[in-house]
């Protein structure tokens, strides 16, 4: 159902969030080295995935949308660099372990169920002492018609954050509001909750 739903938004023409990186993505440049690995979930149409390989890092990208990764590689064509795609459901997935120097995961809102298992299984892809990127609207969200999920329970905010990655240490966890222009789909003033979380020594 919800796989549909991105599989039509993505067959629209364009980018629905464009072609440029998320901005909070984009503050962590000093962090990112070459060669390291970055697992990007919910990637879409590949607008941070191609970044960060732009960035020299090895990029795998995931996301249940076909549509969505065939623009993502697109994309990494046009800008000469590697990609490489995995088109499968998130909550289904054989989730690597101690494998990536980051897991980027911006805007992808799981539902109540199994949210709080794939952000333990975020944690868990990382190797120690990696870091997950996420950037999130919170419940405040609804009351903006600047994009993301129509329904509570689909939202977030610092504190369920802060218990579904209570494993990590959280080495920035922010509420905010900041004005989005990503594509078509993200413009306007925010409600949003930003993250750093750094998975601890085994
Ligand atoms: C709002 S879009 C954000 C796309 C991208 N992260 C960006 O910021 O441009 C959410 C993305 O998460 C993906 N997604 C949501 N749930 C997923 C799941 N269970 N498995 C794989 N992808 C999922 C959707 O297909 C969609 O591409």
């Amino acid at each position: 159902m919800q796989e549909e739903f991105w599989e039509q938004r993505y067959a629209e023409p364009g980018h629905a969030y464009g072609t440029r990186p998320n901005v909070y993505l984009t503050t962590h440049r000093e962090l990112l080295q070459p060669g390291q690995r970055v697992l990007v979930i919910g990637d879409g149409e590949g607008r941070n995935g191609v970044w960060l390989a732009e960035q020299g890092l090895n990029v795998v990208a995931v996301d249940y949308s076909a549509t969505g990764l065939r623009k993502a590689e697109a994309l990494a064509k046009e800008r000469y660099v590697a990609l490489t795609t995995h088109c499968v459901d998130l909550t289904e997935w054989d989730w690597p372990r101690y494998e990536f120097d980051f897991v980027v995961i911006i805007y992808v809102h799981f539902p109540p169920d199994v949210r709080a298992v794939m952000h333990q299984a975020a944690l868990q892809a990382l190797k120690p002492g990696g870091q997950i990127i996420l950037e999130a609207f919170t419940f405040d969200q609804l009351s903006h018609d600047s994009g993301g999920p129509p329904v509570r329970e689909m939202l977030y905010d610092a504190s369920l954050l802060a218990k579904d990655f209570h494993q990590g240490e959280i080495l920035e966890l922010t509420e905010c509001s900041d004005f989005l222009e990503e594509g078509k789909y993200h413009v306007g003033e925010a409600a949003i909750v930003r993250a750093r979380i750094r998975r601890l020594p085994a």
